[in-house]
């Protein structure tokens, strides 16, 4: 049966890491001859130049009917200036990420053991690392009303946001993580910052009400302040993390460099269906955007979360992590993770590896 498959590539670097991850889906869609049919609409400041909206209608609908998203970034120094609601970031993608429901947001942040002496931590500190932190993705700070800027009596502005989640959110985006766990190390630390912030009070509540229904699982709770400073310290000690959407968001881009790169982290953001969109966890990178500098490859990994999760299609992910590994093993490398000895290409240059690695398969 065919499946849809919406691609976004958006702004800056998105449009060239993006090329190189459809380069792999096309590759694996004739292999196995999968039946995936690809569009591609625009999303965020290319959408806004083009149509006026950082999400078109017509990229809405399709993103609606398709069965998985693949999202490069979003964004842009074009974009900055325009009102918080029209902007790439607010206006497209969180827009998307939340009228699609998309609560679940997993970033698993692995270190290739090739990577090792790419990272800004001691081999032996990241040596073996594998974590998966847990997003909850639509709701929180980000969404929280009231929101805004307003004028104060004195005549000085003021910028407010509201932090909310409600216990259902809590609770779902717990059993997401709970259950990643059971899958994994059977460890769970829950971040918040429940000596301060009563909704995080609610949601170590409630994290903690939820572990008898998972007794094989060790329930720990973490400050956020703690555990940005843990993982930096020792973040092998970690599993599976849970948090909210603005923590997570942090301590992600935090994780992403203990694996060599941000280039390096991609992310599956699931409803509760685990219908999704797939993403790196980095930006449109706008300082070396047009420049065939970007790392393609946590696009390329993205698309084989994609694949695992939303398609259920087991061994060409497992393909892309096997070419992934192999074009590390030769020493090919980005600049972002590059180390001496290493054979420097571009973007285009590693997307084209790990096809010649996915062909030598
Ligand atoms: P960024 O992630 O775009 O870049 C941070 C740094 O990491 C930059 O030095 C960049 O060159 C580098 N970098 C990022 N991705 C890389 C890759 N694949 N290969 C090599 N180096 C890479 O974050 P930023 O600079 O804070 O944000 C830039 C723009 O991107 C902003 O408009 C922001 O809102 C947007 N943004 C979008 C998303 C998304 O669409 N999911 C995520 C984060 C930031
Ligand atoms: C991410 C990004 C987004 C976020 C921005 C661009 C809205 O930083 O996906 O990590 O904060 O969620
Ligand atoms: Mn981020």
């Amino acid at each position: 049966m065919t499946k849809n498959i919406l691609v976004l590539p958006g702004d800056g670097i998105g449009t060239e890491i993006m090329a190189e991850a459809v380069k792999v889906l096309d590759f694996l869609n004739d292999k196995y001859s999968l039946g995936l049919n690809l569009e591609e609409a625009l999303l965020g400041g290319a959408a806004i130049d083009a149509t006026g909206k950082a999400l078109p209608d017509n990229t809405f609908e399709l993103a609606k009917k398709a069965d998985a998203i693949l999202l490069g970034a979003v964004g842009g120094p074009k974009w900055d200036k325009l009102p918080p609601a029209d902007r790439p970031e607010k206006g497209g993608l969180l827009r998307l990420r939340s009228e699609l429901q998309l609560f679940g947001n997993l970033r698993p942040a692995i270190l290739y053991p090739q990577l090792a002496g790419a990272s800004s931590l001691k081999p032996e500190v990241v040596s073996g690392l594998d974590i998966l932190i847990v997003r909850e993705l639509t709701g929180g700070i980000y969404f929280g009303e009231p929101r805004g800027i307003r004028e104060l009596e004195n005549g000085e502005r003021q910028g407010y946001n509201t932090y909310v989640y409600s216990e259902s959110e809590i609770r779902r985006i717990a059993k997401v993580a709970f259950e990643a766990a059971m899958k994994r190390g059977k460890r769970l630390c829950s971040v918040d910052k429940a000596n301060v912030l009563e909704v995080t009070m609610l949601w170590r509540e409630v994290v903690q009400s939820m572990a008898a229904d998972y007794p094989e699982v060790e329930l720990s709770h973490m400050y956020v302040d703690n555990a940005a400073m843990q993982l930096v310290r020792a973040p092998k000690q970690f599993d599976v993390m849970v948090t909210g959407n603005m923590f997570g968001d942090i301590l992600s881009d935090a994780a992403a460099m203990l694996t060599g790169s941000i280039g390096m982290l991609p992310s599956a953001s699931l409803d509760i269906n685990n219908r999704g969109m797939y993403e790196p966890c980095h930006g449109s990178a706008p300082d070396i955007a047009g420049q065939d500098k970007a790392n393609p490859l946590a696009t390329i990994m993205s698309v084989a979360m994609m694949l695992r999760y939303s398609l259920g299609l087991e061994q060409p992910a497992n393909d892309i992590d096997a070419a992934v590994s192999s074009v590390l093993d030769q020493g090919i490398r980005t600049g972002d993770i590059y180390s001496e000895g290493c054979k420097l290409v571009g973007t285009a240059g590693m997307g084209d590896a790990v096809i010649a690695a996915l062909r030598a398969q």
